[in-house]
């Protein structure tokens, strides 16, 4: 019994040695270092085992990202009047669709292009840029596919909007942009349209549908955009 006291101290005294050894401003022992430093690959680290040497690698060619659509027409001239020509809003002219294109309008486009779409914004005004046209411009006689084409490219001073806007916001802002044109000329108001017969939630076929919503439902565009 005694010498299982004194074995107790002892073992009692080297475990406070070591404990008081520990700094506690300096990191522990790494019992797993694995945890701690992944060998996981960096996003743009270089590694020779893949294809252009790093990890993050092109999309696979062909591959269109969600919610995404091609755009047919080249940034060429030829693109250009193709658009022009060819090109019509998707959208129906709806009043809901003209505000949400006023709005991006006000945010995108009017700081250079002015409220009225005369040439006049702010920049203008305070001669920071110069050749804003007017959209009745007789000269360039826009056209829907033309307006939606230079807001995808740009045009010489004008920046693309691409990446600020989707495809439904263009064609929005779009709409409002033939607006703006047509007050400009002093053109009779368009009237709106009528989208078809909204679908009321009472229904039994909308009932039932809604009751076989499961697991793989197809996201609304809107959903897999988030
Ligand atoms: C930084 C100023 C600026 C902003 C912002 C801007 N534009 Fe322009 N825009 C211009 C200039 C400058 C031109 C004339 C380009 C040229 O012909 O060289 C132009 C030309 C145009 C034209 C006539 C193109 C043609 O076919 O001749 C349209 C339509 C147009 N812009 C629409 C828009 C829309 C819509 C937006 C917002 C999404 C916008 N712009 C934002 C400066 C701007």
């Amino acid at each position: 019994m005694r010498s299982f006291f004194h074995k107790s101290i002892v073992l009692f005294l080297l475990a406070g040695l070591v404990a008081s050894c520990a700094d506690s401003d300096r990191p522990n022992y790494q019992f797993m270092p694995d945890m701690y430093e992944s060998e996981g690959y960096e996003s743009y680290g270089e590694y020779d085992i893949f294809p252009g040497g790093q990890s993050a690698m092109d999309p696979v060619e062909g591959t269109v990202a969600r919610g995404w659509k091609p755009y047919g027409y080249e940034n060429t001239p030829d693109g250009s009047s193709q658009a022009k020509a060819e090109l019509k809003n998707p959208l129906p002219y709806t009043e809901e669709n003209l505000t949400e294109g006023k709005e991006l309008y006000t945010i995108y486009c009017a700081v250079c292009h002015g409220d009225a779409g005369d040439g006049q914004g702010i920049l203008v005004e305070r001669e920071k840029i110069l050749g804003v046209p007017s959209y009745d411009d007789v000269g360039r006689a826009i056209t829907e596919g033309s307006v939606y084409h230079v807001i995808f490219y740009g045009l010489n001073s004008m920046g693309s909007y691409a990446s600020q806007t989707d495809e439904k916001e263009r064609w929005q802002i779009t709409h409002y942009v033939m607006n703006l044109k047509d007050q400009l000329e002093g053109n009779p108001e368009r009237e709106f349209e009528e989208v078809g017969p909204t679908v009321s939630p009472d229904d039994p076929d909308v009932q039932a549908a809604q009751e076989n919503v499961g697991e793989g439902t197809v996201l609304t565009e809107e959903e897999s955009n988030n």
